[in-house]
């Protein structure tokens, strides 16, 4: 029987394993596999767990054993689980993962690798949740350029924003809340900060492009300053403030505008409406126009859901199947957000110290003094 190794047990691993064994008999049947989980990587006992018979702490029994076909690499971070990664791949084992730090890092190195060893590198989970965007865009939108997209990638600063708006609960609150709830990354600093959205903008940015888009290449500003007052001004002005994920490629050329940033976003784009923990991706493709993917970002059983249909398709390829392919290439493709012309929130300090808030179309230059938050807006 080929099976499958899960490795951490934390929020999206032991959701992985508790939604595989509620949902067994069906993914079996409909899908034609017989599988089960045989480990469960991780450096703690679970005594607790019904599942603590399956718990080892040595990496290498996974990667030597000839049943494992699949590992679920739900660990996080770069060390160690990209040389567990290249370790399994260089065996021939699949790897199936939501950890978007890694693919963003090295996704082309690790894919080429699952190429060469007729195996599969698949990361449905990385990005949206429980969203299933990575194998549609690589998949059912094959037949498409796609030029621009645009998006809400990180649920735990959807749900602060929320939080902060519609119940005008602190900052701090809202956060210590997403924490509660298992949205928030162990660091929170990489959900405020706009490293994590940065992360999921880099992988969708490499697949529709083709091109590794690296997260230093991308100007990123994540929702640390934004208070109450920023959004009671969006508000006033028929807007909502959002960390809006943005890609898209100029015409008639290869570069390419990509941004994580808070926006004003007005009320009659989609986008707007999209609170709490949701995610939403809008997607401007040649032939099939305008679409909008929308689902639950972030949360245990939502990100267990795309791990698993990774886990599934991984079995059913027993081989590569949908090569997905990203050309290594440099920042030169990055066009620089200074030069690009925004209207703009603006929010500064008159020289009698006082914070006044308002509205500019004009390109940022250093006429502005005192400027205690820039603001794009999209209409
Ligand atoms: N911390 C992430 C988020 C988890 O809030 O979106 C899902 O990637």
């Amino acid at each position: 029987m080929r099976k499958i190794a899960v490795l951490g047990f934390g929020t999206v691993g032991s959701g992985t394993v508790e939604s595989f064994y509620y949902h067994k008999d069906k993914i079996l049947k409909e899908n034609a596999l017989d599988t089960d989980i045989k480990y469960i990587l991780d450096l703690r006992d679970f005594p607790e767990s019904p599942y603590n018979d399956k718990v080892i702490h040595d990496f290498s029994i996974i990667e030597n054993d000839s049943e494992i076909a699949v590992a679920a690499e739900l660990m996080g971070g770069i060390n160690p689980a990209y040389d567990f990664t290249k370790r399994l791949l260089k065996k021939g084992i699949s790897v199936v993962t939501s950890n978007k730090e890694l693919v963003a890092r090295h996704g082309a190195e690790l894919l080429i690798l699952a190429k060469e060893k007729n195996c599969n590198y698949f990361f449905e989970a990385s990005t949206g949740g429980a969203i299933p965007i990575i194998r549609t865009l690589h998949d059912s939108l094959s037949a498409n350029y796609i030029y621009k997209l645009q998006g809400i990638l990180n649920g735990t600063t959807n749900f602060i924003l929320t939080k902060m708006l519609d119940e005008q609960m602190p900052y701090k609150e809202a956060l210590k809340l997403s924490q509660k709830l298992g949205y928030a990354e162990r660091d929170p600093t990489a959900d405020v900060s706009g490293a994590d959205s940065c992360r999921k903008i880099c992988i969708l940015a490499s697949i529709i492009f083709g091109k590794h888009i690296l997260p230093e290449w991308v100007t990123t500003k994540g929702i640390e300053k934004i208070t109450t007052e920023d959004a009671a001004f969006a508000e006033s002005f028929g807007a909502k403030i959002k960390l809006i994920a943005s890609a898209e490629k100029e015409r008639d050329s290869d570069k390419i505008f990509i941004t994580v940033e808070p926006h004003l976003v007005c009320n009659g784009n989609q986008l707007s409406h999209v609170s709490d923990v949701y995610n939403a991706v809008m997607v401007d493709a040649s032939s099939a126009g305008r679409l909008m993917f929308y689902g639950s970002g972030a949360g245990k059983l939502p990100t267990a859901s795309a791990v698993l249909s990774d886990i599934t398709a991984a079995l059913i390829a027993n081989g590569t199947q949908n090569v997905l392919l990203w050309e290594d290439c440099t920042d030169e493709i990055i066009i620089d957000s200074k030069t690009v012309k925004r209207g703009y929130y603006l929010k500064q300090k008159d020289t009698d110290g006082q914070v006044i808030y308002g509205l500019s179309e004009e390109e940022i230059t250093d006429k502005y003094d005192n400027i205690i938050s820039l603001i794009p807006i999209l209409e």
